[in-house]
């Protein structure tokens, strides 16, 4: 009997990577999955809705039950290990087969294995796939960069297996060479983000309005419902009702306060450093991160430096409701500065890589299935369908308004928290940037004098052309 030939191949068949397999299957297409680990290999068909997956701990068996020429898609973990994959794979490839990596890889190693790849007539794309293990089994946002002629072979299933917004695919060719794992690092950047901004209004409600878990779920809640709409903004108002199963308190408050990350944060902030594009709300996320890290120092700085905060005089409820809209102001003035700077970053990025990137396609993209989905994505998406070119929104009429709007709440809470002695840097910086930004004098002056006074370092003049060195010292 024939054996059956499967339209892709999917190596790693952990949580994400099954679930993406049944995403495909449930659209109609046949998948062959397979993974070192024997228990993922049964699970794999033991779970699956349909009959037309199948796995394997065989790579020639894998390679073999693949149609001509072959689609692997892998979903391992970023680094080292999907070179050996490609290493192992390669005796088994042929002219034409396109691999896939799905995983968080680093877009400079998505360059390297493309061109060597390429070398041997395989195809290589470094695809960005958001939305967590939910996401991979009922509609991701995909980000898939590489060679035109290689998406255009898989466009039909990417569509079909990602989440839809208003029936449009959040999927779209996102740019040449490693375009789509750089999206994807810039998604994660503003997630780091954004995710700090939401830990930092937690505090400042729970601690100066004194909100109970029930009472920050009702307002995270209702500003789910306003501009603020977005996935972690729904998915912070559910956890703070979740009840902890082994205590009678909220899980929330049993998880130990100190945050881990894989990286991808901090590879943002490191390339659009190497850009010199500004992006300081993601910078000061992965460094806040870094800071809650520091458990053993934390502890003896608290004993050393430790100044008793100040005693906050509960709120009066008005001045609670007060404080509450001021601090959703706070919050949306800063997911705007947050996207701003990521969205300037894409821009930047495209030109220097050479991704040709369509800044609207992005937006659009991430309007559905990924983590940083929000209804201020749209509002995104339709300035850059307008002006393709614009380098930062922060120069749109529109975005001008709202942040206009929005910078009373957040010079409120801002104030309100450096006198409680709460750390709220992402909030400072989101409006540090803006107040730079837009500022029509900059101390730079001064500081262009001091490095003309000990480097010689040269300064250019307001009222003439030309470069110019002082002899400073007047002793
Ligand atoms: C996604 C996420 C995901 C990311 C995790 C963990 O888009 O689905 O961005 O890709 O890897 O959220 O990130 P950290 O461990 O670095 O927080």
């Amino acid at each position: 009997m024939e054996q059956q030939q499967y339209d892709f191949g999917m190596i790693g068949l952990g949580t994400m990577g099954r679930n993406l397999v049944y995403n495909i299957s449930d659209h109609g297409f046949s998948v062959s999955g397979f993974d070192k680990n024997e228990d993922q290999v049964k699970t794999l068909v033991k779970e699956a809705p349909s009959k037309n997956v199948t796995s394997t701990s065989s790579l020639p068996e894998f390679i073999n039950s693949l149609k001509k020429p072959r689609v692997i898609m892998f979903l391992v973990p970023a680094g080292p290990i999907v070179d050996s994959v490609i290493l192992e794979l390669k005796p088994f490839l042929t002219k034409d087969d396109l691999l896939m990596d799905c995983g968080n890889s680093h877009f400079t190693d998505t360059d390297i294995r493309t061109t060597a790849l390429a070398k041997e007539n395989i195809h290589f794309m470094g695809v960005g796939v958001s939305g967590g293990e939910s996401g991979a089994r009922f509609g991701p946002s995909i980000m898939p960069g590489g060679a035109k002629e290689a998406y255009d072979r898989v466009a039909p299933m990417l569509k079909a297996v990602s989440a839809k917004v208003n029936n449009e695919p959040c999927v779209t060719y996102v740019g040449a060479g490693s375009a789509g794992h750089y999206v994807k690092m810039v998604h994660n950047g503003i997630e780091y983000a954004l995710m700090q901004l939401l830990a930092e209004t937690y505090q400042l409600l729970k601690d100066v309005a004194g909100l109970n878990n029930d009472e920050l779920h009702e307002v995270y809640d209702k500003w789910n419902k306003t501009d603020l709409q977005s996935f972690l903004v729904e998915i912070t108002a559910e956890i703070f009702t979740k009840q902890d199963d082994l205590t009678s308190n909220r899980l929330v408050d049993m998880i130990q306060a100190s945050a881990g990350q894989k990286g991808t944060g901090q590879w943002t902030s490191q390339d659009a450093l190497n850009q010199h594009i500004p992006i300081p709300v993601i910078d000061i996320a992965v460094s806040a991160r870094d800071l809650s890290a520091l458990k053993e120092e934390r502890k003896q700085v608290q004993q050393n430096l430790f100044t008793a905060s100040p005693e906050l005089a509960p709120l009066s409820s008005t001045e609670k409701t007060a404080f509450i809209d001021a601090v959703e102001q706070a919050l949306y003035f800063s997911m705007i500065t947050t996207y701003a700077q990521g969205m300037s970053l894409l821009y930047h990025a495209s030109g220097e890589y050479k991704y040709g990137l369509k800044l609207d396609e992005i937006a659009a993209i991430w309007r559905g299935g990924c983590i940083i989905r929000a209804a201020l994505l749209e509002d995104i998406r339709s300035i850059f369908a307008k002006h393709p070119e614009l380098s930062n929104i922060l120069i749109n009429d529109g975005i001008a308004k709202k942040l206009e709007t929005a910078q009373d709440g957040i010079r409120t809470v801002i104030k309100k928290a450096v006198d409680a002695s709460i750390p709220v840097p992402a909030l400072m910086v989101s409006l540090a940037y803006h107040d730079t930004y837009r500022s029509k004098w900059l101390p730079f002056n001064l500081l262009q004098a001091q490095r003309d006074y000990f480097g010689a370092h040269t300064y250019q003049r307001v009222d003439r052309d030309g470069t110019f060195h002082t002899h400073w010292e007047t002793k």
